[in-house]
């Protein structure tokens, strides 16, 4: 039997991959993996275990041994931490600072490359992260690379924050932006970057359906939509 087919929606923080993605899940009734999640998660178990950022190996050992859920579907999902929900603490800013830095790591990398790709399970899977389509599942059906200017992305941001009454600058957001961007794009393994066959969408000027018409139309040109519609198992 062929591995069930995989959507991989990579780019930086803010151009709408996670709202795409999950929509795009939702949808097709597939499975969703939100790698950044792991990355974030990773960050807080460290934090309260006391692991500096620095500690490679230690890092790399609880990423092993992390006892991680994800409860519900992809539009209303919980996040438990050995059967702690740490939903909140995951979305928080500090907690993205603190994955990008331990995600810089090579040991911490590969040491969650199996379990992402155990999200992959029939009827397909949409993998929303930075190296979706270059590392973690270079056999993708579909490559997207979503990208947006950071003054947007950081407007987007503070937009979500303000949401969850939590405060939000808007020029202190954009240089954290082009801050993390540049660490993720410049770091040796698995940088932040298109792959050779994935199509670079620009969600500056375009909003959440937009993105999602261009998504579909290329998810059609390949056969994809209609396939195991609703059977999410
Ligand atoms: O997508 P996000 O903002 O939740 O990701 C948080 C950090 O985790 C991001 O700054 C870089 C890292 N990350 C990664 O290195 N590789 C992934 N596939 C996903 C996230």
């Amino acid at each position: 039997m062929s591995a069930a087919p995989v959507i991989c929606i990579d780019g930086p923080s803010g151009a709408g991959k996670g709202t795409v993605s999950r929509a795009l899940a939702a949808e097709l009734g597939w499975h969703f993996l939100d790698s950044g999640a792991l990355y974030r998660v990773l960050a807080i178990a460290a934090e309260d275990r006391a692991v500096a950022l620095t500690q490679v190996d230690a890092l790399a050992a609880l990423a092993q041994a992390l006892e991680l859920a994800f409860d519900g579907d992809a539009m209303a999902e919980r996040i438990l931490l050995y059967g702690e929900d740490v939903t909140p603490r995951v979305r928080a800013e500090a907690t993205g600072e603190r994955a990008s830095r331990l995600a810089a790591h090579p040991p911490v990398r590969e040491a969650l490359l199996e379990r992402q790709r155990r999200f992959r399970m029939p009827p397909g899977l949409v993998a929303d992260g930075r190296d979706m389509g270059t590392v973690v599942f270079p056999d993708a059906a579909l490559k997207l690379f979503l990208i947006a200017s950071p003054e947007e992305r950081a407007r987007r941001r503070a937009k979500q924050l303000s949401q969850l009454g939590l405060d939000a600058n808007v020029r202190q957001l954009t240089a954290g932006i082009r801050a993390r961007d540049e660490r993720d794009r410049t770091r040796r393994v698995a940088p932040l970057q298109p792959a050779e066959d994935a199509r670079v969408v620009d969600s500056t000027t375009l909003d959440i359906p937009g993105v999602l018409q261009q998504v579909r139309t290329l998810a059609a040109e390949r056969g994809l939509t209609g396939r195991g519609m609703g059977t999410r198992s």
